[in-house]
């Protein structure tokens, strides 16, 4: 996908990715910003580091993540308001809104800096497989790339592609119950959002139940269709951001 991302990445676009547990919105996510140069937000990544800080929102999260359940709005604006400072370029929200609150406040964000969002992706899937993914899934303890028992094994084994490193780790929520209950917040809390955003007529549907390389293809060309005049206008290229000489 190197030419892809040369082709495309000064897209300034805000990308949402909805979709339950397992559904790939990380590893997507992390492919989306090799591709495109777009920023991954992800607020499950930054209620991790705040539980592993210890800091007070963490310690507010902890049990609510452990429990399979939903961090309270406040709470995850507060962390995503603080991450977005500062941040102009391009977006893919991972993770959330998951409530309409956080949806409405969102798009309120957003505007405030002139911008609003380009595309919401609904990744589809089946509720079943989804358990066999999060119950396999884990991580390296360096870098955070993500990997399988099954689907996504390191070339080398015991070896992160990515940094080389040779410690993983799996999260504490991604047992079996746990994957049910946060399946069953998502159909009762997320899904409705896929509503909201069709009602704005940015939604995109991809089937994510096909391979990673296929649905990172899927995804470049929603991004690529953002190259034009669906795409808010930028105040300058991402070129002239960078160097601001031009
Ligand atoms: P979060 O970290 O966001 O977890 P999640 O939404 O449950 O999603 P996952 O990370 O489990 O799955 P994913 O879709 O990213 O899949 P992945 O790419 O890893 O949130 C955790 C918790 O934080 C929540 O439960 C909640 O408590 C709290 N929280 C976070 N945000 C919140 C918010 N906005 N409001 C309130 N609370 C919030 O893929 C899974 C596995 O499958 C991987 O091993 C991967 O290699 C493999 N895989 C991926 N794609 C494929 C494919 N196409 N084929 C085969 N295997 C694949």
């Amino acid at each position: 996908m190197a030419e892809t991302g040369q082709t495309v990445a000064t897209i300034p676009a805000v990308l949402i990715l909805l979709g339950p547990p397992g559904a790939g919105k990380g590893t997507q996510a992390r492919l989306l910003e090799e591709d495109f140069g777009l920023v991954q937000l992800s607020t499950g990544d930054m209620l991790r580091a705040a539980v592993a800080g210890g800091t007070p929102a963490g310690l507010a999260a902890k049990a609510v993540m452990e429990a399979g359940g939903l961090v309270s709005d406040e709470i995850v604006l507060g962390v995503l308001r603080e991450r977005m400072e500062g941040l102009a370029g391009g977006l893919i929200l991972d993770g959330f809104p998951r409530t309409g609150a956080q949806a409405r406040a969102l798009d309120a964000l957003l505007a405030g800096t002139g911008r609003r969002v380009d595309a919401a992706v609904s990744m589809e899937v089946d509720d079943d497989a989804m358990i066999a993914r999060v119950a396999g899934r884990y991580s390296c303890a360096g870098c955070g790339e993500g990997y399988h028992d099954r689907f996504r094994k390191p070339a080398v084994a015991g070896q992160c592609d990515k940094c080389g490193g040779h410690e993983f780790r799996r999260r504490a929520d991604d047992t079996a119950e746990t994957a049910r209950k946060r399946l069953q917040a998502y159909h009762d809390q997320t899904a409705p959002l896929i509503a909201h955003y069709a009602a704005q007529g940015v939604l995109k549907r991809v089937d994510a139940m096909a391979s990673i390389e296929a649905v990172r293809g899927a995804l470049a060309g929603i991004v690529r269709g953002l190259d034009g005049a669906a795409l808010t206008p930028p105040a300058a290229s991402a070129a002239e951001r960078n160097h601001p000489e031009m």
